[in-house]
């Protein structure tokens, strides 16, 4: 994993609506507090999805999407200034931190909203005869997911369609560099916190020593 020469911006979208008691923020936290460790440089900003959820996309939005650019009408391209922020939010980020939970197999409603802003064809991919082609650069991503059951293990007895589906739609906007710190079993413990950060700590430990300024 390495990250930009200048002082690297990391990006946290948060997605757990449990504040505090969230487990997936908390692992959240250790990671931010590692890589900050790593370049003391580093700039924070958090984009929290569950405090301030996005609008489900609008029919003035979807329009949009299929329309060419010297086409579209006024509201049309009004729809789209949320989707420009998001993206232009993204473009200005280095180290890209989702921490969120596993909400019936896969993102929760939060998260999923952020992507249908941010994967938008023209703007974030554009299509060709072989597929999606990302627009964006590359970037460092870390997603840290909490499951309450089974769902990541060999033998688990929940499907994961969580981190195929991100990796997917990260990929298709260019995204490629995406490790997942994918904690289970949440709700197995008696204190999911504690046993959260030692699996986030260990996690760290194995994998972060490489990431430098
Ligand atoms: C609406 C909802 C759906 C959930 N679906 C699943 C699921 O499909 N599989 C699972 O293992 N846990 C599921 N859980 C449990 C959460 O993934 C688990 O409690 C997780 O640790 C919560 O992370 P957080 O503390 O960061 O919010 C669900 C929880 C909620 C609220």
């Amino acid at each position: 994993m390495t990250v930009a020469a200048r002082t690297p911006v990391l990006l946290a979208l948060e997605c757990s609506a449990r504040g505090e008691a969230s487990v997936s923020r908390q692992m959240g936290r250790l990671l931010t507090a590692a890589l900050a460790e790593c370049d003391l440089q580093i700039e924070l900003r958090a984009r929290d999805l569950a405090a301030l959820p996005l609008p489900a996309v609008s029919a003035d939005f979807a329009q949009a999407l299929v329309t060419p650019p010297e086409r579209l009408g006024a509201r049309e391209r009004a729809s789209c200034a949320l989707s420009d922020e998001l993206i232009a939010e993204l473009e200005q980020t280095d180290l890209l931190l989702i921490t969120s939970p596993m909400h019936n197999y896969t993102v929760p409603v939060v998260l999923k909203a952020w992507i249908d802003h941010v994967v938008r064809r023209g703007a974030s991919f554009r299509t060709t005869p072989q597929g999606k082609v990302g627009l964006l650069r590359d970037r460092p991503t870390l997603v840290a997911v909490s499951a309450g059951g089974s769902i990541f293990e060999d033998q688990a007895q929940q499907p994961d369609f969580f981190r195929p589906y991100l990796a997917a739609v990260l990929r298709a906007i260019g995204i490629t560099d995406v490790r997942f710190v994918a904690f289970e079993r949440a709700t197995a413990h008696a204190d999911p916190l504690t046993a959260a950060a030692r699996f986030t700590r260990e996690w760290i430990a194995a994998n972060l020593p490489e990431v430098s300024a």
